[in-house]
């Protein structure tokens, strides 16, 4: 199993980091081509874990995928081969669950397990399920508990309102309404800014969709959907990650090729810790300031603090003078990495599994760790970059899921990391 070997940054981070594609956007662009029996072409799609096992969910469906240059998929669901999910694959995913919405929507059936991903909260899939139900689906659950079978002749247009708001099942409704008969309004929406790149996709392909990015949006069903040219916007999670790097052990740190109005929250936030940011309409430049002051960080969905953002920013609340309280308000496991910190060194009180109280400054020592998940990961090699010491962070994989080349793009800007079997 692969690892980084991290040795504590005895200079600051300089120079320029330039963003990758989204890999949550990516993904769902991926399922949206199963919307229609045309070719749909993806461009900036991240090389990450993630985007290879969708395309192994696809292919094993029967779809056609193939490279048409640097970071470029031509994607053609003409027809399926099956309907069934590849369970082994799609637990490892958590998007694969929106890949029913699409299916369900163009073929009439669907049948899945629950799906994977980061175990970072019970992640359940309720709002799915009612809104399948009220869009007149069938479901069944498998005898053995495993997952679920979903039929429907043709779906029709319903009122569906999120009891919680769900990034996913904002996407996923919104896919399988743009094949349905009639009107469809989703109440209570997510508002992520990959809603409104996967709505304005879906509309070059035909669907006729307004109020994406807001609370409600309105889906008008087509007969069918053509094919259309996505193109992926910058990763926000990683340019989030990376301006925390830069203000963490930064000097001048440019980040490039982003979307800084997309982490206006974090970017405030590192404001009021006293860090100065440049910033143009796509890069940010970063540097740690001779004090990092303490600051309370809530999670909540966007434009909120992003729940993503959560782990890697805690470093900076580790080094910060004063005491900074977290609270994780969309998952309920996300705190889990905070036990590895504190071995490594940080004063971190945690109350309970969604608060915690962070005083720093505090001085952190290289530990060997296991990343518990794809954005814990990434604070792991943050922590690692500014502790004494060498660390070992394995299971790169978890990292590797969401973060391409990682190791070869901080050690541009001065990490002292390499990856080893
Ligand atoms: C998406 O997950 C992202 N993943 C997550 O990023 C991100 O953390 C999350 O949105 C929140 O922004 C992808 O897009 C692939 P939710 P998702 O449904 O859609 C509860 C990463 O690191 N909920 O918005 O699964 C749920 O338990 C990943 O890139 C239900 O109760 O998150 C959570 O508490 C991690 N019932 C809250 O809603 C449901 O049916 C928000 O979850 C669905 C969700």
């Amino acid at each position: 199993m692969a690892k980084f070997i991290v040795n504590g940054a005895k200079k600051k981070l300089t120079g320029e980091i330039s963003v990758a594609g989204s890999k949550n956007a990516g993904l769902k662009a991926f399922a949206a081509a199963l919307l229609t029996g045309d070719e749909v072409v993806l461009q900036n799609i991240p090389v990450i874990e993630d985007i290879a096992r969708m395309c192994d969910l696809l292919a094993a469906l029967g779809v056609k995928i193939e490279s048409v240059g640097d970071r470029a998929f031509a994607v053609r669901a003409a027809e399926l081969s099956s309907t069934n999910f590849d369970s082994e694959i799609a637990k490892r995913l958590r998007s694969s669950i929106v890949l029913t919405g699409p299916i369900l929507a163009r073929f009439g059936h669907a049948s899945f397990p629950y799906p994977g991903g980061c175990v970072i909260g019970k992640r359940p899939i309720d709002v799915f399920l009612k809104g399948y139900e009220k869009m007149g689906a069938k479901i069944i659950e498998r005898e053995d508990g495993s997952g679920f079978e979903i039929s429907a002749k043709r779906l029709r247009g319903a009122e569906i309102f999120f009891r919680v708001v769900s990034v996913t099942g904002t996407e996923t409704l919104m896919m399988a309404a743009t094949l349905a008969k009639g009107r469809t309004v989703l109440h209570n929406a997510a508002l992520e800014p990959e809603i409104v790149a996967l709505a304005e996709f879906l509309r070059v392909c035909g669907a006729e969709i307004t109020g994406a990015g807001t609370p409600t949006i309105v889906i008008d069903g087509v007969e069918k959907l053509h094919g259309g040219t996505y193109y992926n916007p910058p990763d926000r999670i990683e340019t989030g990650s990376f301006a925390a790097l830069g203000a963490l052990c930064g000097k001048n740190l440019r980040i490039t090729g982003c979307a800084p109005l997309e982490i206006m929250s974090l970017l405030d936030h590192l404001g009021a810790m006293g860090v100065a940011i440049a910033r143009g309409k796509d890069w940010l430049e970063v540097s740690r300031p001779k004090v990092l002051r303490a600051v309370d960080i809530k999670t909540h969905e966007y434009p909120g603090f992003p729940t993503d953002l959560q782990a890697p920013f805690s470093i900076l609340l580790t080094q910060a003078k004063g005491t900074s309280l977290m609270f994780e308000t969309v998952f309920e496991g996300r705190l889990g990495y905070a036990e590895d910190l504190k071995r490594m060194g940080a004063n971190i009180v945690v109350y309970d599994t969604q608060r915690a109280a962070f005083n720093g400054p505090s001085a952190l020592r290289g530990r060997e760790m296991e990343s518990p998940d794809l954005r814990a990961g990434l604070a792991f090699i943050m922590a690692a970059a500014v502790a004494k010491g060498e660390s070992i962070i394995h299971n790169a994989y978890i990292i590797d899921r969401g973060y391409e080349r990682i190791e070869e793009r901080l050690r541009a800007i001065g990490v002292d990391i390499k990856r080893a079997e």
